[in-house]
């Protein structure tokens, strides 16, 4: 069986993308990153790739909103099909999905999201968690649906919040567990051992 392709979209970093790439690299993961494509032109996410050897495209998102424009969205679409990508990953993406691109790639779309869903949805979180005085919080890698950050959960892992943490001392100790379930969810997803059962998501024994 060929190797699952992933198209990656990023806006931002892309420490998300180096953990994956990495992951695919030491033989951690039978994918392979297709294509990384960005809605933010200078984003270090497309440096990423371009020196990792993975094809970068930046796409015009057209709209200065949560939303890209309908015409942004296809051809984000066309690129990925074109590239018979049979995943998506958002690695730090920071626009939202209409329902249509979410049907192009039905239940073939992750996320990561560094909050414990469904707490803290949307952007800002580990801003939220540490104001609202959570003791812990943590990461979660879904499926993406027609919702914001409210698709079926694959992985999460929770982390401490620290009397003295700051955001930044916070986000990065999420991130560190950001980079050790997203290829392992990813993993999970290629092997085919993820079954969907209404909002659960059941990992299947290995080569069953
Ligand atoms: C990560 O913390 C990711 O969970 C978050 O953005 C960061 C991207 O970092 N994503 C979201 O907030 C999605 N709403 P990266 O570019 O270094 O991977």
């Amino acid at each position: 069986m060929a190797a699952l392709r992933i198209g990656v979209l990023a806006s931002g970093r892309g420490s998300n993308l180096e953990a994956i790439i990495g992951a695919v690299r030491r033989g951690e993961l039978d994918a392979e990153v297709a294509v990384v494509i960005s809605d933010v032109a200078d984003a270090r996410a497309l440096d990423v790739a371009r020196k990792a050897g993975v094809e970068a495209l930046y796409v015009d998102p057209e709209k200065k909103k949560a939303r890209m424009s309908a015409a942004a969205e296809q051809r984000i679409i066309d690129e990925l099909r074109k590239r018979d990508v049979g995943l998506v990953a958002l690695a730090g993406f920071m626009r939202i999905l209409s329902s249509e691109f979410v049907a192009a790639f039905k239940m073939r779309i992750l996320n990561i999201h560094p909050s414990l869903l469904p707490s803290f949805p949307g952007l800002g979180v580990q801003k939220k968690a540490l104001e609202y005085g959570v003791k812990f919080s943590g990461c979660t890698v879904h499926f993406v649906d027609e919702g914001v950050d409210t698709g079926p959960i694959i992985i999460q892992a929770a982390v401490p919040v620290l009397d003295d943490d700051t955001v930044e001392s916070l986000s990065a100790r999420i991130l560190e567990e950001e980079h050790r379930i997203y290829p392992e969810a990813i993993r999970r997803f290629a092997a085919g051992r993820l079954k969907i059962e209404g909002r659960r998501v059941i990992l299947l024994p290995e080569g069953a």
